[in-house]
């Protein structure tokens, strides 16, 4: 079994270069569905998410050569089939985003219902209204979706009951063929969406109001076609070394993204005593003192993102003092406080909020990623906790961070992958 062991106390400075965002990736390579011919995508982090993606892809019919370890060449010209298979659904929940450009596409998709999630229930059920209002209609059986559109898809106004990343990706997909005017209004604002609206735009789409919470799509009759495009920085991943820094020492310069995606969780960092120096493709972070307790809560963007959560409730568990963590987004992302308790934090949870109580430091131990943001959250505990701390489930981390050990090294942490002994028992 492969887990990430860390020696904590030694600080952390230098330089980290982040990849492009694996969010707005996985979304952008669905979206080549839509443009026959070959895409170009660069600044691809080399992530297992991302190898998911392209299989799925390559089970439709697309190619994909890896040009360099971090530019994919995706052709779809030869895609002929619109079905995706229980078995790569449940690797990656990601793999519903093909619903939209295959509706957009070929006017019909089979699409395996995700299952339950281990951060929450993660229903599709807007995905689903949504795109009825364009005039798909679904049937559900033996566990998948069919979805078909017997009278083609139809520009209507659709407004979200939440501002869901995922139900607005699709519904941008779907439309850019649809006939007349797509409204999506209470669209997701994430600097993701507006990434493939950027790319569907190059391709020929017309997309107007990305990053704003109306969204209009006038349906085009002509083919998209290729292009090359730049995947943008991963605010995430930046968020979490930053974090990394502000607790272990710093100076520590974060490069590679736009610190405006990062806003409020920067500002909740100052409040919180992190001394941070933005700059125009990153930012420096260096520890300042005491960690001061503060509230959070997540949000949509511009609000603090729930894939923050789990690294600032790290820091907050540090604090001198008590702060409240609010999670509005999904059910079950606490998971990752009963193993920092395990580390000494202090952390009551009461529903949705999270009472942390601030302790003086962690004690190294044997803690198991929860999931991918959990898992990277409990690394941070183990660079400033006492001895050693050894993150299993490992697996987790890998979805969404291409060369975390290798990068926190370089950096000064003294962490590694390890083999453990399988302790589990044979039945006779
Ligand atoms: C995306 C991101 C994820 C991030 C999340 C919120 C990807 C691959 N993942 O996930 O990292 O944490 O945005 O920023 O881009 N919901 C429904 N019905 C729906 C759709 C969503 O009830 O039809 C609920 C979900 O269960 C969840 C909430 O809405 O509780 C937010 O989901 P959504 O914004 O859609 O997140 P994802 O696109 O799944």
């Amino acid at each position: 079994m492969e887990a990430i062991q860390v020696e904590g106390g030694h600080p952390l400075s230098g330089e980290i270069i982040v990849e492009g965002a694996k969010n707005s990736t996985l979304k952008l390579m669905a979206a080549t569905i839509l443009a026959p011919g070959v895409t170009t995508l660069t600044n691809v982090p080399n992530i297992a998410d991302v190898h998911v993606m392209g299989k799925v892809l390559k089970r439709l019919g697309a190619e994909i050569e890896v040009a360099d370890e971090h530019t994919l060449r995706i052709d779809t010209s030869g895609v002929d089939k619109w079905e995706t298979p229980y078995q790569l659904v449940v690797q990656m929940r990601a793999s519903t985003a093909v619903l939209g450009p295959l509706l957009g596409r070929f006017g019909k998709a089979v699409v395996a219902m995700p299952g339950g999630c281990n951060i929450g229930a993660r229903k599709i059920d807007m995905h689903i209204l949504g795109l009825e209002a364009l005039g798909v209609s679904f049937d559900i059986d033996h566990g998948n979706i069919h979805a078909s559109t017997p009278h083609g898809l139809i520009g209507s106004t659709v407004t979200l009951d939440f501002a869901s990343v995922g139900a607005t990706e699709n519904l941008m997909m779907a439309s850019v063929h649809a006939c007349g005017t797509t409204v999506i209004d209470n669209a997701a604002r994430e600097p993701e969406i507006v990434d493939l609206a950027n790319l569907l735009n190059e391709m020929g789409a017309h997309i107007k109001g990305a990053g704003t919470p109306v969204i209009e799509i006038t349906g085009t009759t002509e083919t998209l076609h290729p292009v090359e495009h730049r995947t943008v920085g991963d605010r995430i991943e930046a968020g979490t070394f930053i974090g990394m820094g502000g607790l272990a020492g710093g100076p520590l310069t974060v490069r590679g993204f736009d610190p405006r995606h990062l806003d409020l969780v920067l500002r909740k960092y100052e409040l919180m005593g992190l001394d941070i120096e933005r700059l125009s493709d990153g930012v420096v972070v260096r520890k300042n003192g005491p960690i001061k307790p503060t509230d959070i809560q997540t949000l949509p963007f511009p609000g603090f993102p729930t894939d923050m959560q789990a690294q600032t409730m790290c820091l907050l568990a540090l604090a001198h003092g008590s702060s409240v963590v609010t999670e509005n987004v999904f059910e079950n992302r606490f998971m990752f406080a009963s193993e920092l308790q395990r580390m000494g934090a202090d952390i009551v949870i009461k529903g949705h909020h999270a009472i942390v109580h601030g302790v003086s430091c962690f004690s190294g131990a044997e803690v198991k990623a929860p999931d991918l943001r959990g898992g990277a959250a409990l690394v941070m505990a183990g660079l400033v906790a006492d001895g050693y701390t050894t993150v299993t489930d490992v697996h987790h981390i890998d979805r969404g961070y291409e060369g975390f050990v290798p990068k926190l090294t370089s950096v000064g942490a003294v962490i590694r992958r390890v083999d453990l002994p399988d302790l589990g028992f044979d039945s006779e």
